[in-house]
């Protein structure tokens, strides 16, 4: 199901992800406006849709209330991706992630619902699982938070629900698991493990992996990111009701959901299978190979494991599958080539 023809508001646009669905949604004949004060986003991320007709840039930040009302007015949907991201980042600095993930959250969620949108779809994150040992990790089943960045993403969850009880205001929350692709930023000290890799390989220079390299992750390639935000903004309501009727029926433990309550789901967004640094290690290294054969010999050096890192992460997409239709084009190899050639072609000049 893909969006059209609608206005969409994507907060956060000039980074990662933000710009990925910026530039998709555009694409599909949509209005975008961008909400984003450029604390880690990039004008150069936005440079197709700044030439678009159908594209606004506002530079503000969601922890200013008139900045959200003005981004939000007249929008059908938002796709609210703004937020520091980074566990160690939230460690050093928990005050600053706290006020924009919690407060700027609430402002822009808030605003949504004064504006009347169709539905709020923000990003949440797999870190909500915390300590909680099950494996694959479904969406009812969480364990304590493990760093404040997770605290963030999980207390948004529950003003989500919160707000879509009293408001009455439609909202997707999902659970990102580690997300790849063109466009992650590999600088600075809190880049994320595959861009970090990457740029260290072009340089043939050793990348540093914490731990013994057998903590593993589901890495979820961007383009399927941008498919489940589609589907969770296009999807029709009563279809929504439906499924989730069928998959609480098949999936033993699924709590029921109050009645008269508006819409307020969670999904975990991955591919469903995880691989351990010391697999994507090998597989970058064959790679980047592809373009500059003395990366296979560059060697990895291991370090102490990080403090809040989630040792074992591997999602069930069920739920997503079920009630969304989400269907993952790619896999982790398959998502690998195309960010190789991205990054290759972006840093190796
Ligand atoms: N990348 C991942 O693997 C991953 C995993 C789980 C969750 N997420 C979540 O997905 C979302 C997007 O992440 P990303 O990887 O694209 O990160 P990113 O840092 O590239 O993008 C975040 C964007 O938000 C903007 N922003 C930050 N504070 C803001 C503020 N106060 N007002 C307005 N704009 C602000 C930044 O300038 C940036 O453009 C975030 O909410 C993040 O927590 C990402």
């Amino acid at each position: 199901m893909k969006l059209e023809n609608s206005k969409i508001l994507v907060t956060g646009g000039a980074g990662f992800i933000g710009s990925n669905l910026v530039d998709r949604l555009l694409e599909q004949d949509n209005e975008v406006v961008c909400l984003d004060n450029f604390a880690t986003g990039k004008r150069k991320n936005l440079a197709e849709a700044l030439k678009h007709p159908r594209f606004t840039l506002i530079e503000g930040d969601i922890r200013n209330e008139k900045d959200c009302a003005k981004a939000v007015a007249g929008c059908d949907y938002v796709l609210h991706q703004a937020a520091l991201g980074s566990v160690p980042r939230s460690i050093q600095d928990p005050a600053t992630s706290v006020d924009v993930n919690i407060g700027g959250f609430v402002k822009m969620l808030f605003a949504a619902k004064e504006a009347g949108v169709k539905r709020f779809v923000y990003a949440a994150s797999s870190s909500t699982y915390g300590d909680h040992p099950a494996l694959p990790k479904v969406e009812h089943v969480i364990g304590n938070s493990l760093s404040p960045y997770a605290i963030t993403k999980y207390v948004d969850e529950l003003f989500a629900k919160n707000f879509s009880d009293i408001y009455g205001i439609e909202t997707i929350g999902l659970r990102y698991f580690n997300v790849f692709g063109r466009r992650q930023d590999p600088n600075g000290a809190y880049a994320a493990v595959i861009p970090k890799f990457v740029s260290s390989l072009i340089r043939h220079e050793s990348p540093k992996i914490n731990g013994d390299g057998s903590y593993s992750r589901d890495f979820t390639y961007i383009e399927n990111v941008i498919q489940v935000n589609e589907l969770a903004a296009a999807a029709p309501t009563s279809q929504i009701k439906a499924r989730l009727q069928q998959y609480r029926e098949a999936t033993p433990g699924v709590p029921e959901s109050k009645e008269g309550g508006g819409l307020a789901e969670v999904f975990n967004v991955a591919y469903g299978e995880r691989a351990s640094l010391n697999e994507l290690a090998e597989a970058l290294k064959e790679g980047l190979s592809v373009y500059d054969p003395k990366i296979k010999h560059v060697e990895f050096q291991y370090g102490p494991a990080r403090a809040g890192d989630v040792p074992h992460s591997l999602a069930s997409i069920d739920k997503g599958r079920m009630v969304l239709g989400y269907a993952p084009q790619y896999s982790l190899r398959t998502g690998l080539e195309e960010a190789c050639a991205w990054y290759w072609e972006t840093l190796s000049v």
